[in-house]
């Protein structure tokens, strides 16, 4: 790892690799124009579009977007149903332009809980995008990551029960492997609109030496340019992974090793 810091210093200042958006205010956008929620999360919608052809044009690898978290469960029943109507009318909708894009879907989160049917659209779009490597759409959807975690530290007791691991051989890179974001590098930047300042069970473990830019915009009014402001504003900080210098590209996988 020292060596790939020293690397990374001396690169040139570096876009983000790794994007993860807490798309926060649909209900909030809605209220203010007298909206039910739906339409702001309709809205919602549309602003992921966006963000995700405006990402692929700025040269973002990885997007990993916020869309149901698993304590989102406690809304009423009513606004669930919409919203998992609104996930598969996404997947029906979009999965061939993305597809045509180049951009590789992948979800984390649980799936236990699911319908059947949004089961089968989402191992589906998964499955078509496998071999794209243009981008990578992440959409963490019934995802939170105290339960991603704690559902990693089952797989390696499991693992270490069989005998295919050592307990003492247990480290950062072996549980980093077990989450539902294995092989992807830790987000650079996590952005959540809305004013709100917190990760609401988001990426908990990845997020260790992510830069946050917190908007004060609903997630319906984001577009392209908040999205390049947002990305400025990254490249102004100075990261330095615990060392004194800063560090210009991000250290590869630092707390993952994936
Ligand atoms: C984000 O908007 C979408 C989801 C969490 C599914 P909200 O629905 O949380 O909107 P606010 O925060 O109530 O305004
Ligand atoms: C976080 O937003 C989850 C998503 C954006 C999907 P919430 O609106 O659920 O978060 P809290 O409840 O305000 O922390
Ligand atoms: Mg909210």
């Amino acid at each position: 790892m020292r060596k790939q810091t020293e690397d990374a210093a001396s690169a040139p200042s570096a876009a983000p690799r790794h994007i993860g958006v807490i798309m926060d205010g649909n209900g909030r956008w809605a209220a203010a124009r007298g909206l039910p929620r739906l339409e702001g999360h309709r809205r919602g919608v549309e602003a992921l579009r966006r963000t995700v052809r405006a990402a692929g044009e700025l040269g973002v690898s990885y997007l990993t977007v916020y869309s149901f978290s698993s304590e989102n469960w406690r809304r009423p029943a009513q606004e669930i149903s919409d919203l998992m109507g609104l996930l598969k009318r996404f997947i029906r909708n979009d999965l061939a332009e993305l597809h045509g894009n180049g951009v590789r879907v992948r979800i984390i989160g649980s799936r236990d809980d699911l319908t059947t049917d949004i089961q089968s659209l989402l191992k589906e779009a998964e499955e078509l995008t496998c071999n794209n490597t243009n981008m990578t759409l992440i959409v963490a959807f019934n995802y939170g990551a105290r339960h991603e975690i704690a559902a990693a530290a089952r797989r390696l007791a499991e693992d270490a029960l069989a005998g295919r691991i050592d307990p003492a051989r247990i480290d950062e890179q072996s549980l980093g492997a077990r989450l539902d974001t294995a092989g992807v590098p830790d987000p650079d930047l996590i952005i959540r609109t809305s004013g709100e300042q917190r990760l609401s069970n988001f990426l908990l473990w990845q997020a260790a030496y992510a830069e946050f830019v917190f908007l004060p915009i609903h997630w319906p009014e984001f577009d392209r340019s908040a999205l390049e402001g947002a990305i400025e504003e990254f490249a102004r900080r100075q990261r330095r992974f615990g060392g004194v210098a800063p560090v210009s590209a991000p250290a590869p996988n630092a707390m993952t090793g994936s």
